[in-house]
């Protein structure tokens, strides 16, 4: 395993719609390890492919519930409304208020290939929504209405955990 450069904003592939994943070929197995080796190590609670250069519908997710692999994923149902105060390993130094569904259903295919759902709520709800943005070339600082709202943070005087 190894651990990735993280790419950071505004490099253009954070901008950029990513193509799906048409087969779970080995290659796809190591990005995946590679990616929560790399999430860990930030720390962060979720990463997207987009942000360790590679252009492909692929997010990995671990809120402390254990590590999610989803590919290709997709949002097929939500409802109910959060806020919740989001950082990214993308954008260093920012904190935004970002009001999202609060319960999503989430499908995709996992790491074998197989087709899974995922109901989440709460933190994982928003996890799921923020990365499956970066898959659309959306940062979360794109849906804050307000940019008064933006905090610029020293990270390394915060909790670091829910970077996402
Ligand atoms: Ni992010």
């Amino acid at each position: 395993m190894s651990i990735l450069k993280i790419v950071t904003y505004p490099n253009p592939v954070l901008a950029k719609k990513a193509k799906a994943v048409a087969k779970v070929i080995p290659e796809i197995k190591k990005l995946i390890k590679d990616m929560l080796e790399t999430m860990y190590k930030a720390p962060g609670v979720g990463l997207a492919a987009p942000q360790v250069g590679r252009s492909i519908r692929l997010i990995v997710i671990d809120i402390g519930e254990g590590p999610i692999a989803l590919i290709n994923p997709k949002v097929t149902a939500k409802h109910g409304e959060q806020t919740l105060v989001e950082g990214c390993l993308s954008l260093p130094g920012i904190e935004a208020p970002v009001k999202r569904a609060s319960n999503v259903t989430v499908t995709g295919l996992n790491e074998k290939g197989k087709k899974v759902n995922y109901d989440a709520e709460g933190l994982l709800a928003t996890v799921f929504q923020h990365e499956i943005d970066h898959l659309d070339g959306i940062v979360c600082i794109d849906r804050v209405a307000d940019p008064s709202l933006i905090k610029h943070v020293v990270f390394d005087k915060e909790p670091k955990e829910e970077r996402i």
